[in-house]
């Protein structure tokens, strides 16, 4: 439960929920101060001590009126300009030049629930009870403006989300240069920082290192939340596990270009900043005119990072995805890309449709290649009506026969992209994001839609809305292929060229409004090059997002495995597809390929003709086992067990709400010869229960091992029975790349 506590002399707020303590107390002189940010403590009447004592400064550093610098401050919305000399949250150009806020108390607010942010994703309670709301209402009187900071503290969790609004109340035109999200300092260095990081095929990657006096960041100045960092960063205490431990986790509620740093000082503080990147970031006020900054998700949790990471996937699967796909199980799904790539016909598409429709598969998704001149990636991007020389009967005839099939259909987008050879990009050369006079960049031989501008998103909106009035579509997979270079905007002036990379993806935000809007039951995926967007913004819209082009089952173990940090099972889109892999080369069993695709929405990219009749009997049987599965898979609690970027073998495993049952997933990279066999601890059981164990067998059937008790499993551990086959009176040993699923439900004694 959740409660924010007030007191008066002087003025602070303690909000508290059942795992986070977070107090704010307003300093002499009215800035807003960060007093203690941690596990949660009892609430008492001042805590004015934890200011500590005024640092022992030589006269020279003290202020003219005795106080201290505020660089000796812990701050809670600070602006570089005065005498603090870290980076600040903000940044204001006022019509004399400067850029200093000082931005003080004026007055607060606290509200139940959990306002919306206007035009913005953010996280949402369905009953005020979830949680409270604090908003912090400072003035700078000399700029004329108003900062709202909002803290909305959850009922459960350790979960904190902030924003702040920045208002002009005065005469004179401000430019707001720099606006963060959340403004952390915390009292001391003495983390491990954590981000994920990674390039196209091989994205969030965890990387971990000690936080040390200077900088330590991650950004992206792509448009795009980008392969390259993801908008999430964590602190972790040095003896923090997975299992137990503290740990403070960030997320931006954002798909556009990011900054996450932390600045460990000279007093030994940190300073946390999350928000937009004020790289080629600027943003005219007029007198009247506000400014909202996306949200910022913290986390407290003590225990480990798996504390953290449920923390984040219970708030991200119920409170930021929305719609009817929110709760419900993802459709199991066969995508032709790396099956056909552009080579695609009608009657190839039923062909591959008819025969998943025997394996039990459930959707079908025709990926990139149907419309316009787009029979390489050289055209047609932008031209938003079916190829009659590839689907003779358009998208709507293909639907209806798909659907005749008793599959649903989905169909694959690119909304935001054109191809020079196109007819939008020859009818509005202007509506292209680029600088006049220069050469502008194509990545993949296309170029980025100005998005900031309505009528773009307008148009678009209108051939996509005509396609799937038209047509039966349940599912559309929302591409972006390149990058944003030569940010500009023909529909802006000079002094506003700073706003275009923010408009663009808030018109990003606003064509996906309208279409789930209209379109209420399809169930959109994002995609960026796979996850080049895989962030929390994009799922407010998608439920789930492609997870990375590299569909090589030993490269997703890790990639799944990174992603898991922040982003539940429910969002990853998984697929088995063929082997040699086409990002590696590498064969991986068809055991270990739906073993890793499990862990995610599951589906399969391939063509199943190519399989032999034993391969496709056991994707009939996978396919009913996710069936059975996936409520269980998608909606549970998951933990990483055993992490593939240490060792040989990585393992993770998911329990249901009630304990009562469990699946874990264990992979082997290189078989090890001669070596015992090894034990998997597993978690989140019950101790005093005892679980019947099933294994996955490599064709499919499920293998009864015994019953074991929870506290056993836990201590002691599974140990692994890897798949072997008896040749000649001999066991053979499965060989490198295997895995191992094992099945537990309660039972009510041995
Ligand atoms: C990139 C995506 O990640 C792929 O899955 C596929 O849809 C291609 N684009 C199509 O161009």
């Amino acid at each position: 439960m959740q409660q924010i506590f007030v007191h008066e002399s002087p003025l602070t707020f303690h909000l508290q929920n059942d795992a986070l303590s977070y107090i704010i107390a307003i300093l002499p002189g009215g800035l807003p101060g960060q007093l203690y940010c941690g596990k949660r403590i009892h609430d008492r009447e001042s805590f004015a001590h934890l200011r500590g004592k005024a640092m022992p400064f030589s006269v020279a550093l003290t202020l003219a009126n005795g106080s201290v610098p505020e660089e000796s401050m812990r701050l809670e919305y600070p602006c570089y300009g005065s005498s603090d000399y870290r980076q600040g949250a903000v940044s204001l150009l006022q019509e004399n030049g400067s850029r200093l806020a000082a931005f003080m108390y004026d007055s607060y607010e606290i509200l139940p629930g959990k306002p919306r942010l206007e035009g913005l994703p953010a996280t949402y309670v369905e009953a005020p009870e979830e949680a409270t709301t604090l908003v912090l209402r400072l003035r700078d009187r000399v700029a004329g403006a108003l900062c709202e900071l909002y803290y909305t503290i959850f009922s459960g969790g350790g979960v904190l989300a902030r924003s702040a609004r920045i208002v002009n109340e005065g005469a004179q035109t401000l430019v707001l240069e720099r606006a963060m999200s959340l403004c952390l300092d915390l009292p001391d260095h003495d983390y491990e920082w954590i981000s994920l990081n990674g390039a196209w095929a091989r994205e969030r990657t965890p990387a971990v290192a000690p936080l040390t006096a200077g900088f330590q960041g991650v950004e992206s100045i792509r448009g795009n939340s980008s392969h390259q960092n993801n908008p999430f960063l964590a602190f972790r205490r040095p003896h923090t596990t997975e299992h137990s431990g503290e740990v403070l986790g960030f997320s931006l509620v954002y798909s556009g270009n990011f900054l996450a740093q932390a600045q460990v000082d000279q007093n030994g503080y940190t300073r946390v900043l999350m928000g937009i990147n004020p790289t080629w970031f600027s943003w005219e006020l007029k007198s009247g005119d506000s400014f909202q900054t996306p949200e910022a998700v913290m986390v407290y949790s003590d225990e480990g990072l798996n504390g953290m990471s449920r923390s984040f996937h219970r708030l991200y699967r119920a409170r930021l995805v929305r719609g009817p796909w929110r709760d419900r199980p993802r459709p199991i799904l066969i995508n032709n890309w790396e099956a056909t790539e552009f080579d695609i016909s009608e009657e190839h598409i039923l062909k591959i449709a008819g025969k998943a429709r025997e394996c039990g598969i459930e959707m079908f998704v025709l990926d990139d290649g149907w419309f316009g001149a787009r029979r390489s990636d050289r055209a047609g991007l932008g031209d938003w009506v079916p190829a009659p020389e590839v689907l003779p009967n358009g998208i709507r005839g293909l639907s209806e026969k798909v659907t005749a099939l008793g599959m649903k259909f989905g169909l694959w987008i690119e909304p935001e992209m054109v191809n020079p050879d196109s007819d939008l990009y020859r009818a509005h050369p202007d509506w292209i994001l680029r600088i006049p006079g220069r050469r502008e960049t194509l990545f993949r031989n296309q170029c980025v839609l100005d998005f900031s501008r309505s009528e773009v998103v307008d148009h678009i909106h209108g051939m996509l809305a005509k396609i799937l009035r038209e047509s039966k579509i349940s599912y559309i997979k929302w591409d972006m292929n390149r990058s944003i270079t030569e940010c500009f905007s023909a529909a802006l002036p000079p002094r506003r060229q700073g706003e275009v990379f923010h408009r663009y993806i808030l018109g990003v935000y606003a064509l996906y409004e309208r279409l789930i809007s209209e379109f209420p039951d399809i169930l959109f995926e994002s995609c960026a090059s796979g996850g080049g967007r895989f962030d929390p913004g994009m799922l407010y819209y998608a439920p789930q997002a492609w997870t990375s082009d590299d569909t090589d089952a030993y490269e997703r173990l890790k990639i799944q495995y990174g992603t898991s940090l922040v982003y539940p099972v429910s969002a990853m889109g998984s697929h088995v597809s063929a082997v040699p892999s086409l990002q590696s080369g590498r064969r991986v069993s068809l055991r270990m390929r739906a073993d890793v695709a499990f862990f995610g929405t599951f589906g399969y990219e391939l063509d199943l003709d190519t399989l032999t009749p034993a391969e496709q009997e056991a994707v009939a049987r996978d396919t009913a086992f996710m069936k059975a599965h996936r409520q269980l898979i998608q909606f549970g609690d998951f933990y990483r067990l055993a992490s593939p970027f240490k060792g040989n073998d990585a393992g993770w495993m998911v329990v249901s709400g009630d304990r009562a049952a469990a699946i874990v997933g264990w992979y082997h990279a290189l078989h090890a010869v001669n070596t015992p066999a090894p034990t998997l601890r597993l978690t989140g059981l019950k101790p005093d229960a005892a679980y019947a164990v099933a294994l996955l067998s490599g064709d499919g059937t499920e293998k009864k091992l015994g019953a074991f008790y929870g506290d056993e499993l836990m201590n002691a551990g599974l140990i692994s029975h890897p798949d072997q086959s008896e040749v000649d009176g001999f066991l053979h040993p499965a060989g490198d790349f295997s895995s191992e699923i094992f099945i537990l439900s309660e039972t009510p004694g041995e």
